[in-house]
């Protein structure tokens, strides 16, 4: 079976250009263009929502080139796929922080999930300025403004009512997380909904993760959970 909701933290970009003798933008662009490989990957295998971690709250932190760089590839990489996805039927999503972004980059986006607002087909869903620990404290603001007008709200809180403040509202958990670039961490992501999931930690930096080590990541999960079923009989 695939699975409905595939999340990935796309580590390793800038690895990658430095091994290559290229620079950790370079890298960045090289993983653009494997995530554009995914995304096809996802549509073509009925993948139903791809979440993508693109820049964490903490990424804020880096060179401030880089920072520029990755704050631009939105901007660019929309006005260049659009038409495609709505020709194709995807629906862009964003989960983060997108008042705090730059101008550009929050128009890009906003416009992006306008447009594409009414497709049915894959949701792609862009991790963008996201913590998931700021978002658990606005799901909590949140509530406590609503919490005024109807305290009833604070009585009746159940998780169900909780996700609904958070930025994944309406999405259903991720089935399978999948970290490239070889490090074992969770880097502030998804804390909340991936508290059932599979994690898997690959390797391979994530420009070179590409359609092939993706679907067998994908194909793995599937085996691991026959033989989970064969022992528990
Ligand atoms: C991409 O990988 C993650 C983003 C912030 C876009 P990195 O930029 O963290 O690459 P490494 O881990 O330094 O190799
Ligand atoms: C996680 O990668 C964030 C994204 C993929 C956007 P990082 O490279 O930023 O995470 P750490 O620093 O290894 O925890
Ligand atoms: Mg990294």
């Amino acid at each position: 079976m695939i699975p409905k909701h595939v999340a990935i933290i796309m580590d390793g970009n800038g690895r990658w250009g430095k091994k290559r003798g290229l620079t950790r933008s370079e890298g960045h662009y090289a993983g653009s263009q494997t995530m554009e490989e995914l995304i096809d990957a996802s549509a073509e295998v009925g993948v139903e929502i791809l979440t993508l971690y693109a820049f964490s709250t903490e990424n804020w932190k880096r060179p401030k080139d880089e920072v520029n760089y990755l704050m631009n590839l939105p901007v660019k990489f929309f006005n260049q796929k659009l038409p495609e996805f709505m020709r194709r039927n995807i629906k862009i999503l964003i989960s983060g922080d997108i008042e705090n972004l730059p101008k550009g980059t929050k128009k890009a986006v906003i416009n992006a999930m306008k447009e594409t607002e009414d497709n049915t087909g894959l949701i792609v869903n862009f991790a963008l300025n996201y913590s998931s620990r700021s978002e658990i404290v606005q799901a909590i603001y949140g509530i406590m403004q609503d919490a005024k007008s109807n305290p009833l709200l604070l009585e009746e809180l159940d998780e169900e009512t909780f996700e609904r403040y958070l930025y994944t509202r309406g999405l259903p958990d991720p089935d399978i997380v999948i970290r490239t670039g070889g490090e074992k961490r969770i880097s502030n992501f998804l804390m909340w909904q991936s508290s059932t999931a599979d994690l898997r930690f690959v390797d391979d930096l994530f420009p070179d993760f590409k359609k092939e080590q993706y679907l067998k990541v994908i194909e793995d999960q599937n085996h691991d959970d026959d033989s989970w079923k064969e022992c528990a009989g």
